[in-house]
């Protein structure tokens, strides 16, 4: 298939948009670079550099002709959307309508998004299912939800099909080793541990010893973004011939501990990383973790690197040559 990737040079998309190349897609790649990296994409890649936010932008892709696209062009630190939340407005949610009129207009109806947990908000019950109650904590997880929502009017009202996978905490670097590119000021626990071990930081801090988890501290699902890959080329291969939109969960079902990723972290670079255990940082659910067994059952996908040895080796392999 000739596929649009809408913020294929960041983290999760370039490890897609090279999940698509191995199954034979041909790929173009579009991106502002505001996170993404041009050491990020693959010479057979067709690339426009372009913003979501203008329409004439857009109008320069589409107008290529593709069968089908997956837009991961987003902001997606929850903290900063408590504070910003204009900035998650634009960009998020009107450079998705952006994206979604584009893409009719030009008869372009297979899509596949990047959806987060986020919507959930603080769970009701455990593991979460894609039926699970969506009350967002924060203002990024709304825009998520919201998105959802629209797509689903498309696909009444233009026949969109598309696939929304809700992302659990995506982690880890390509299980090969091609893709290195680092994440500009990331937010997230995994490339925190990861710096604070190089030593691009003094020191990390755990927010929130006193949960009630057996160590005390959070618990997240992991998933590793290799695997996150092949679920996108696995949506897209099911909408497409299926012609049916598809909304799943994408995580291990497995819960780490904060501890438990810095004690790992630790015994795999050999590394002190020194950490210090701080108050509970705003709107930190105690634990989170997915059933995916729809994904499994609709796309036949599992996860296979998302243990936190893995995740960790792969993450630290990319660090560690910096
Ligand atoms: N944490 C620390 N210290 C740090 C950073 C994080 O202790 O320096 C803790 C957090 O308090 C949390 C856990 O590590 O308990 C994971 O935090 P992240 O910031 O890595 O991830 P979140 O679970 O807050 O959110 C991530 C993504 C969201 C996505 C969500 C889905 O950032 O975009 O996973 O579960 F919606």
């Amino acid at each position: 298939m000739k596929v649009l990737v809408i913020g294929g040079a960041g983290y999760i998309g370039s490890h897609v948009v090279k999940e698509l190349m191995k199954n034979n897609h041909s790929v173009t790649v579009f991106d502002n670079l505001s996170s993404g990296l041009l050491q990020n994409l693959f010479p057979e890649n067709d690339f426009i550099a372009g913003n979501i936010l203008y329409k004439e932008d857009l109008e320069k892709a589409f107008s290529r002709g593709f069968d089908a696209f997956i837009h991961l062009a987003a902001f997606k630190a929850a903290g900063e959307s408590m504070v910003s939340p204009e900035k998650y407005s634009v960009n998020n949610i009107t450079g998705t309508l952006n994206i979604l009129n584009t893409a009719c207009e030009h008869k372009c109806l297979n899509m596949v998004f990047s959806s987060s947990a986020a919507i959930f908000g603080e769970p009701q019950y455990l593991p979460i299912d894609e039926d699970h109650p969506k009350n967002p904590e924060n203002y990024y997880g709304f825009t998520k939800l919201e998105i959802e929502r629209f797509m689903a009017w498309y696909d009444q009202l233009r026949g969109l099909k598309y696939a929304s996978l809700r992302y659990f905490n995506a982690a880890g670097y390509d299980v090969d080793g091609v893709l290195t590119g680092l994440e500009q000021n990331p937010a997230n626990l995994l490339p925190i541990i990861m710096e604070t071990a190089c030593g691009m930081r003094k020191e990390m801090k755990v927010f929130g010893t006193d949960y009630e988890t057996e160590d005390g501290t959070c618990i997240r699902d992991y998933v590793h973004v290799t695997d996150l890959a092949s679920a996108h080329v696995k949506a897209l291969e099911y909408i497409t011939k299926n012609s049916e939109s598809i909304t799943v969960n994408l995580g291990s079902g497995k819960g780490l501990s904060v501890f438990e990723m810095i004690n790992t972290a630790r015994k795999i670079t050999g590394r002190a990383i020194p950490s210090i255990n701080v108050e509970r940082r705003a709107g930190d659910p105690a634990c989170l973790y997915a059933v995916s067994e729809k994904a499994k059952k609709l796309l036949d996908w599992e996860t296979k690197y998302s243990d936190a040895d893995t995740l960790i080796r792969t993450t630290w392999n990319v660090y560690n040559k910096k």
